[in-house]
């Protein structure tokens, strides 16, 4: 049984998972009133509560969701997918030897993990738990159904031993009221997701490790050059400064890829980034129409940060 990695999102008190309903014990909750969660019948579990919602739907559409999902299993992004999970799993197999880890399970958690192209490869990487979170519904209940057909999910049985693959948790929740107790998480990933680094540093075990894909220097530069009057170009490494009190950065990878895109998949990609809605809609049609003729060509520039929590601020 896992001893309290998650807490309710409404007390604050240890919670268990269970296949049916999760309970909180109701211990720091003055009324001792123990709060439950359903699961879900595709296997995820709503950990947020209306007062955390900003809206009535947060987070990323289900027309935005889709999009991602055509786009990423067309296998457009695959150098980015590989290179998170080759660098996961050295970070993940350094963990696994030291010797304070015996015996103790390895928790990640992929924090805006969408629809989960990526955290459904990371599941293959080594570690024991993967809480998949994302603050849209839609997101996490795409996860949550191909989990299961996976039979990854933390309450059924892993059939096939060759592919280990970790136990996934998909939960709703927001990343800044994670579910979960402090220092309980070996690993965080945010892959072009919300970044906040307290609340990351808060959950994360001692020497624990964050890493961060963005954009980088001309990601998609001729879509944007098409699109925008002004091109604002993509300063990946701003947010460093905000992470320094917490975290120090270990290693920083590039990976760009060329892309050769359909109409079809020039559409998903407009869909499923912010260009969708912040161009201008007749640079949008112009776009399309060029794209029916001829493939777009591009170049997609990734950035990786592996960053870990700092010793001198735990
Ligand atoms: C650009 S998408 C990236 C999704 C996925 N990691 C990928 O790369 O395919 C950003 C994701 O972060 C989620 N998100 C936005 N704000 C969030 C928050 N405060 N807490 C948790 N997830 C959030 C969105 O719903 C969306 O799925």
């Amino acid at each position: 049984m896992l001893v309290a990695l998650f807490v309710c999102p409404l007390c604050q008190s240890p919670m268990q998972p269970a296949a049916d309903t999760w309970r909180c014990d109701g211990s720091l909750n003055p009324k001792h009133i123990s709060h439950p969660f359903d699961v879900a019948r595709q296997g995820y579990v709503n950990l947020l509560p209306v007062q955390q919602k900003k809206s009535k739907a947060p987070g990323d559409s289900r027309q935005s969701i889709e999009a991602r999902k055509r786009f990423l299993t067309a296998g457009h992004y695959q150098s980015l997918q590989a290179l998170v999970c080759q660098k996961m799993a050295a970070l993940l197999t350094t963990k696994k030897s030291s010797t304070n880890q015996k015996d103790k399970p390895i928790n990640w958690l992929d924090i805006g993990c969408g629809e989960g192209y990526y955290t459904q490869a990371m599941a293959q990487t080594g570690m024991d738990i993967l809480i998949a979170a994302d603050i849209s519904k839609p997101a996490v209940v795409e996860l949550a159904k191909a989990s299961k057909t996976l039979d990854q999910l933390w309450y059924q049985e892993i059939k096939d031993d060759f592919t280990k693959s970790a136990a996934i948790y998909p939960l709703v929740t927001s990343a800044a009221h994670l579910p979960l107790r402090a220092h309980s998480v070996d690993g965080i990933s945010s892959i072009f997701s919300p970044i906040l680094p307290a609340a990351f540093h808060e959950v994360l075990s001692e020497e624990g490790y964050l890493i961060i894909a963005k954009p980088d220097v001309g990601h998609l530069a001729t879509m944007r050059e098409a699109l925008f009057d002004d091109v604002r170009e993509h300063d990946s490494d701003k947010f460093l400064d905000e992470l320094t009190p917490y975290f120090q950065l270990l290693e920083t990878h590039r990976v760009s890829t060329e892309l050769n895109l359909s109409a079809e998949d020039l559409a998903d990609l407009m869909t499923m980034t912010p260009y969708a809605y912040r161009a201008r809609s007749e640079n949008r049609q112009a776009l399309l129409q060029e794209v029916a003729v001829k493939p777009f060509e591009t170049q997609a520039n990734f950035v990786i940060y592996v960053l870990q929590k700092d010793r001198a601020n735990l």
